[in-house]
Parts: structure tokens; C-alpha cells; sequence
């Protein structure tokens, strides 16, 4: 349960198609996380995937970053990734809201691991 490295991060994030971030904001952001994780592709040496947790450490968690390079994906890391992630909070924090912004190629994913849509109770705003 670690933090990608920065050169990690951003190569995760750009390649899976999330929106680059810059290095000053991975050399900011990556240690942030309450939970962390990442896969490394053993006979590569690579980085393979990734995902992260931030929250309150005791009852709000919201999943971010969940990211797999595309040549590694559909081999169930990203199942292996949000497992880990999800029993980290549920070891620590019993009983947790966890919630997440699921982009669609995530949503399969998600689903099989209890998350419904939040709308029309809740929706998902952001600043522009
Ligand atoms: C979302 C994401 C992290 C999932 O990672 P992943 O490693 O491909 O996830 P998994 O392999 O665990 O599961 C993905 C699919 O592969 C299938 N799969 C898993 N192992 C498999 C195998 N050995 N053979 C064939 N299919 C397999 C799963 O059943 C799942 O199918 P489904 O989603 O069509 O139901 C990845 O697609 C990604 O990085 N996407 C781009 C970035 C993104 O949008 N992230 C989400 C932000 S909210």
C-alpha cells in the first residue's frame, strides 16, 4: 500500500487517457492520499496500474486515480487495485461512506464492488 513515484504517476494518468496533471502537482499531491496503491509489472519492472483513497480517516472516503496501462489492462488489476483499497477502509474504518466520480470505463468495475449511482439523490458537481 504505496504511492506510485511521481514519474509514475503522471505516465499512468496520461496513458490510461486521465487529464495530465503536472509535476509540480504530482510532487504535491501523491504522498497526500490517506490509502495508496500501485502494481508493478514484475517481469518489466514497470508500472502497471494504480489507485488511491482520500478521506477523513475516519468516516468520508472518496476512490481516485484508478488507473491501468492499457496493455495491462482487462488481467484484473484494476479489481486487485480497488480490493485493496476498499479493505484498507473497511479494516480501519468499519462501517465507512466511500464514494468515487466513476468515468465509464470504470463503471463495471465499480458496480461489481457495491457502488450505485448516487443521482437523483446526490449528483457529482465540480468547479469550472
Ligand atoms: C478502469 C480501469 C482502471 C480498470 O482497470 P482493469 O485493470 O482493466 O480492470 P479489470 O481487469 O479488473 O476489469 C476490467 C474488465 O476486464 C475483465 N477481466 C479481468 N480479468 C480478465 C482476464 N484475465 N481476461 C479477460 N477479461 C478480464 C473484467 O471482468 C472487467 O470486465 P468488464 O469491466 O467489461 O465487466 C482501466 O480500464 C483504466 O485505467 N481505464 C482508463 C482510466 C479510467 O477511466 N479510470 C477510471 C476513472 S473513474
Amino acid at each position: 500500500m504505496e504511492p506510485p513515484a511521481v514519474d509514475d504517476y503522471l505516465r499512468l494518468r496520461k496513458e490510461s487517457g486521465l487529464s495530465e496533471r503536472t509535476r509540480e502537482q504530482a510532487e504535491k499531491g501523491v504522498r497526500g492520499a490517506w490509502a495508496a496503491c500501485h502494481v508493478v509489472h514484475v517481469e518489466s519492472g514497470e508500472i502497471a496500474g494504480m489507485g488511491r483513497v482520500i478521506g477523513d480517516g475516519g468516516w468520508y472516503f472518496h476512490v481516485i486515480d484508478m488507473a491501468v496501462l492499457p496493455h495491462h489492462q482487462r488481467k484484473g488489476i484494476g479489481d486487485a487495485v480497488l480490493t485493496a483499497l476498499l479493505g484498507h477502509i473497511d479494516e480501519r474504518a468499519p462501517g465507512a461512506y466511500v464514494n468515487l466520480l466513476a468515468d465509464p470505463p470504470g463503471r463495471r468495475l465499480y458496480a461489481r464492488h457495491g457502488f450505485v449511482d448516487s443521482a437523483p439523490g446526490s449528483i457529482g458537481m465540480k468547479r469550472t
